[in-house]
């Protein structure tokens, strides 16, 4: 197997064939969840494993795995990621991973060789929640920690089902969810952070995830005339909702190290320039490797929304969208990363991941890790992320030596 290689031009081929799928003008793609431009993807991977040879199965979350079989009967070993996109999405973010989970397979099938335990690509539905909350919303069903139904229930920004898009697009599949046992699954990403770049480092072994909270607040306030209310009898929930966003601010500046926190979506009601907002909906993501330090940010943020609420007199409420603790991943398999790209000479560094994966997911039920490449000024979430294709190659070549030590050798447990 050492001297067979990925063919780098084929997969960086594919990686353009396949961001014309929701292409936005002047580049970048939305493909978010379950809209007809996730379907078109769909369609174009699944075409794809069939041409392979892979035996394709879509589950009742449509999380759809195809298995490129192995000389034994064996639980496979999985790679794979998303392709779901945030609205203003790059080409690489989850994309990257399942193509070229897709390229190794092209490789061994041109090599004619049949690794002993067989080899997986899934795509998980909804990774990335900008539609529906939670994100990685499929691999949480197919790990077992999210009921399908409740799944399927999930109301979606525009007021929409999981499960009316699912049937829509045609992927509420019959694969039962939760059946596939897994050997072991590493997930090939691009960092979306600055690490790797600054540092110049072609490959990261992902050493875990830091814990995610997503939390939305709906404020009541009463709408009234911008210009004949006098301040002291305003009930603006537009104010409060200005000082949430930047009390999260500057609770991550205090908290500093890991901490982060990001108003991404604030909607005012009615929005209009004279009339005094009587309701807004902001989101509040904030992050940490610490659990106890995300635990008290939490606590704090929620506690300064409430005090902020009580003193304009509005009524303020409050709903996780998202929660998840941080994840330590396999610790031979980030070895194992870690000394196979230095291996084949590649700078290599651990380092964690800011970013929410279906990897941290899957680790709840089988050995995982992440091999990350770098993004240039750490862009993404933003049409212009980007990765230089050599270090896209890179990644790839340390994929397939990785998936193929893994499906040649003992399980690790
Ligand atoms: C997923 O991309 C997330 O980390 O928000
Ligand atoms: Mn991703
Ligand atoms: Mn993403």
């Amino acid at each position: 197997m050492a001297d067979i290689d990925i063919n780098g031009e084929r997969l960086l081929t594919s990686l353009q064939e396949f961001g014309r799928i929701g292409a936005l003008e002047g580049g970048g793609v939305c493909r978010l969840a379950l809209t007809d431009e996730d379907k078109a993807g769909r369609d174009w991977v699944v075409a794809q494993m069939k041409a392979l040879g892979m035996n394709v199965t879509v589950d009742g979350i449509g999380n759809v795995v195809g298995v490129h079989a192995g000389r034994e009967d064996l639980p496979p070993v999985m790679t794979g990621s998303h392709i779901d996109t945030v609205r203003t999405g790059g080409l690489y973010d989850g994309n990257y991973g399942v193509l070229a989970g897709l390229e190794v397979v092209r490789t061994l099938r041109d090599a004619g060789i049949r690794t002993r335990k067989p080899l997986a690509v899934a795509f998980f539905t909804n990774e990335e929640g900008s539609r529906f909350a939670p994100d990685m919303m499929g691999s949480l069903v197919f790990q077992g920690s999210l009921p399908l139904e409740a799944a399927l229930d999930t109301k979606g920004i525009d007021g929409t089902t999981v499960r009316e898009n699912l049937e829509r697009i045609g992927y509420r599949g019959s694969a039962p969810t939760r059946a596939m046992k897994v050997d072991s699954y590493v997930e090939l990403h691009i960092e979306q952070g600055p690490v790797l770049d600054i540092e110049k480092i072609a490959i990261g072994a992902v050493e875990g995830v830091q814990g995610i909270s997503w939390t939305e607040f709906q404020v009541s306030g009463v709408s009234n005339h911008a210009g004949t209310t006098p301040m002291r009898l305003r009930h603006d929930a537009g104010h409060v909702a200005a000082r949430v966003a930047c009390f999260a601010r500057e609770l991550a500046g205090e908290l500093g190290g890991d901490q982060v926190a990001t108003v991404g979506s604030m909607t005012v009601f009615p929005n209009l320039v004279n009339v005094i907002a009587n309701r807004v909906v902001l989101t509040v993501d904030l992050r940490n490797t610490d659990e106890a330090v995300l635990k008290s940010a939490e606590q704090r943020l929620w506690t300064f929304a409430e005090e902020a609420a009580a003193a304009e007199g509005v009524a303020i409420s409050r709903r996780s969208l998202a929660r998840f603790e941080p994840v330590a991943f396999h610790p031979e398999l980030v070895s194992l990363v870690e000394r196979t790209a230095r291996d084949m000479k590649f700078s290599v560094r651990r380092l964690p991941s800011g970013a929410g994966h279906d990897a941290q997911i899957l680790a709840r039920n089988c050995p995982a890790a992440m091999i990350f490449v770098p993004s240039v000024a750490g862009l993404s979430h933003n049409v212009r992320e980007h990765t230089e294709p050599g270090d896209l190659v890179a990644g790839a070549r340390v994929l397939f030596r990785v998936l193929t030590q893994l499906a040649d050798q003992q399980s690790v447990r």
